[in-house]
């Protein structure tokens, strides 16, 4: 059988919830990777190193027995952030990053910033404290098209924002254009991106064609052929400022398969296998553990793992849904065959 190993690969952006979803899902992110930046946008938002805190805690309370894994904590920045807090952020070594959520962008953003020339003040905060912002590039205006929203975003925000702060460590997080690619390949060695395996494998043909397809929508949300191409090239190019970073945003079915439906796909069940399979898609398998495994950490000033993982090519059915009869969550691919396993 054709195994590929692989350094134990990291998840740089990853939403696990808390409560009874906490727990159903972070086993699979723990069982496939060996840290994760987790997202803090929770409600309430995780906006404050004590909150942090607290959450890693809970995290750390819901990691199944005798599985090895870090959860790499974030703060929510929000206008209330102060210079202090992220002077406390940096102090703290458990805290990793800061996420800067434009309000109305996307789920749980409401507490996010509604003006960024005004958190100008906090990004040179971050710049001196050498601490990571990790932004979700997309404008919020109701007269902006929604496919539109990450270029405008870059055009309108993240030119004057590398360009005010070139020693701003930033990522821009699950990117899903070419211009996005055009944008972080031309930056400095301190802008890097995420790239999500829904955006590898998929246009936004799989939300709308042939009828509407709830789990095939996140946010940014699936963009045409010429992007997911642009992003795959980027991905399996072994350019060291794109890494793995799933996005798993798990929801409630119910909650998205209604009138109204939540963003986010929920990955993390079968994330590695989804990213060699859109790798093999290019014949850049070889290419996978860089970006899976090496890229992120060596951004994020981290060792790299020691271990390995195996993926094996043997065909598996991933299941309907996860969950008990309390939380049912279907993932990415629900009920579908995947080429790839982890064994
Ligand atoms: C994320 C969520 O559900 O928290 N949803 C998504 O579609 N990606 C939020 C986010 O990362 O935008
Ligand atoms: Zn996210």
């Amino acid at each position: 059988m054709k195994t590929l190993t692989l350094t134990r690969p990291d998840d740089w952006h990853v939403h696990v919830r808390n409560g009874a979803v906490l727990t159903t899902v972070l086993p699979h992110t723990a069982r496939q990777f060996a840290r994760a930046i987790i997202m803090p946008n929770l409600k309430p938002p995780v906006a404050t190193v004590a909150q942090a805190q607290a959450y890693r805690e809970e995290i750390l309370q819901a990691i199944p027995d005798g599985r090895d894994f870090t959860p790499l904590m974030t703060l929510y920045l929000t206008a209330a952030t102060s210079e202090a807090e992220i002077k406390l952020a940096a102090e703290a070594d458990f805290i990793h990053a800061v996420k800067l959520y434009p309000a109305g962008a996307t789920t749980h953003s409401d507490a996010g910033v509604g003006n960024i020339g005004q958190i100008y003040p906090l990004l040179a905060a971050l710049e001196r404290h050498g601490l990571p912002l990790l932004v979700h590039g997309e404008v919020s205006d109701d007269d902006c098209d929604i496919f539109d929203r990450e270029r405008v975003f870059i055009e309108r925000h993240l030119n004057a924002i590398t360009k005010e702060f070139p020693a701003l460590r930033l990522v821009l997080e699950h990117v899903t254009t070419s211009e996005a690619v055009q944008f972080v390949e031309a930056a400095s060695a301190n802008v890097a991106a995420t790239i999500t395996p829904q955006h590898l494998l998929f246009n936004r043909n799989a939300i709308l064609a042939g009828g509407i397809r709830p789990h095939y929508y996140c946010l940014p949300v699936l963009k045409r052929e010429r992007h997911r191409l642009a992003l795959l090239k980027a991905a399996t190019s072994g350019n060291p400022k794109f890494f793995l970073g799933t996005d798993s945003a798990p929801h409630l079915t119910n909650l998205k398969e209604t009138a109204c439906g939540c963003a986010g796909c929920f990955s993390a069940p079968a994330a590695l296998e989804l990213y060699a399979e859109a790798f093999e898609q290019v014949g850049a398998l070889d290419k996978l553990e860089g970006f899976a495994s090496f890229y992120g950490a060596d951004f994020y000033r981290l060792p790299r793992n020691s271990g390995t993982v195996t993926l094996a090519k043997s065909a598996w059915q991933i299941p309907t849904v996860y969950g008990d009869e309390d939380v049912v969550i279907t993932p990415l691919k629900s009920g579908e065959t995947l080429s790839w396993k982890m064994l």
